[in-house]
């Protein structure tokens, strides 16, 4: 079985693609790079020790979709191509909606004229916006995102549903992401993101390898634990192992399916520090500043239908999300850039 992967040179993409060769899956990789760097896959072939096919190309070409769909016999197409800062949304909509947006359907129509009837797509916590209550299940109302990102998201799961009822040969999964962390435990793959990091656990990680001075914890006071923020943090290669058990799925369903990804608990963002600091032994420099905008007070998922259905459990706890980290970020203080 033969799987594109679209955006699979990226941070939760090359885990994936890991796991799939690892699973006995054939992998065709479509990125445009510009998020990521080529040697994730390089080190992802050192571990699996095969060369992985690779096109470096934009979802947005019709071009590159129509060879890359007549070259490769394609059964199953993981959509994890997308921006994803929600700051830069807000800023540059046009760029997220062109991008993410226009970027799906032209994915969609290629795969549609190919034939190619199964999908999965990366979607978000973030979907559940502002008003939610948690712990967030899938059939609770979704939209409200709180930037452009976010609303990329909600209107693909829209678009994505109506295409599954227009086309009872179409099977599509959508996999809601809580708050993707962690690393490959080898420490040779992980997260690199580009300049000052916008999550709370990149930039944890560069306090930590001495590249930034002091973390800024946002908001001391909301309704939680310690006042700090809840997340429901999850280990990239759980992830990664949802999509090898969507993909299994796809043989037992039809229509149109949502799973929330995550391991079902909230942990602040004081508990985060903590566990960095137990699993690193090093002391994290924090100060307690006034919330962000757009933030809300806890986020975590009901894990359950992705458990009973899928057949899938996050295996990993906080204290490996930061060991893995911190193992990946003492390895590769400059991400994949050569040091
Ligand atoms: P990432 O930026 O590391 O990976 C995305 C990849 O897509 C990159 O390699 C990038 O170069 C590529 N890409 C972007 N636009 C493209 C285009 N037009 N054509 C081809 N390639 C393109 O991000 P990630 O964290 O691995 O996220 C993967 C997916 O999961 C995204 O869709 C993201 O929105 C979603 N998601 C991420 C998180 C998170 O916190 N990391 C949470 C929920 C959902
Ligand atoms: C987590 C907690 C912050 C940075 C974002 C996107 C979401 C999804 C995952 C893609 C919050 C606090 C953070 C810092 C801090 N991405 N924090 N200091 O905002 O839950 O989710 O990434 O779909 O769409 O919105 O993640 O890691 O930015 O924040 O105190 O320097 O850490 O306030 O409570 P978030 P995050």
């Amino acid at each position: 079985m033969t799987i594109l992967v679209t955006g699979g040179a990226g941070y939760i993409g090359s885990h994936t693609v890991l796991q799939l060769i690892e699973g006995g899956f054939d992998v065709v990789v479509l990125d445009n790079l510009s998020n990521s760097s080529q040697e994730s896959l390089r080190r992802v072939e050192s571990l699996v020790s095969k060369a992985i096919p690779f096109v470096e190309g934009d979802i947005n070409d019709k071009a590159v979709l129509s060879s890359l769909f007549s070259r490769y016999d394609i059964d199953a197409v993981i959509h994890f191509a997308g921006l994803k800062s929600v700051g830069e949304s807000v800023k540059n909509p046009i760029d997220y909606y062109i991008n993410n947006v226009s970027g799906s359907l032209q994915l969609l129509d290629a795969m549609r004229k190919a034939n190619v009837k199964k999908f999965i797509f990366s979607s978000s916590a973030t979907v559940y916006g502002n008003h939610s209550p948690v712990p967030n299940l899938e059939h609770y109302p979704i939209g409200n995102a709180s930037c452009p990102y976010g609303t990329t998201k909600v209107m693909l799961e829209q678009i994505l549903s109506d295409y599954a009822k227009a086309d009872s040969e179409m099977k599509i999964i959508a996999l809601r992401y809580f708050n993707p962390t962690g690393a490959h435990p080898s420490g040779l793959i992980g997260e690199d993101p580009n300049g000052i990091p916008n999550n709370l656990v990149p930039y944890i990680s560069q306090v930590a390898i001495g590249k930034l001075a002091k973390l800024a914890v946002y908001g001391g006071d909301y309704d939680t634990v310690d006042g700090t923020g809840v997340r429901d943090f999850i280990h990239v290669d759980d992830l990664a192992a949802g999509h090898v058990c969507a993909l299994k799925y796809f043989d037992s369903m039809s229509g149109y399916e949502i799973f929330n990804l995550g391991t079902g608990h909230g942990v602040s963002v004081l508990q985060v520090i903590d566990a960095f600091e137990k699993a690193s032994n090093q002391k994290i420099k924090y100060e307690i500043v006034a919330r962000r905008e757009g933030d809300i007070a806890s986020s975590w998922a009901d894990a359950t239908k992705a458990e009973k259905v899928l057949g899938w459990k996050a295996k990993y706890d906080i204290i490996d999300m930061m060991k893995h980290t911190w193992n990946w970020q003492k390895q590769n203080p400059n991400g994949y850039e050569s040091q």
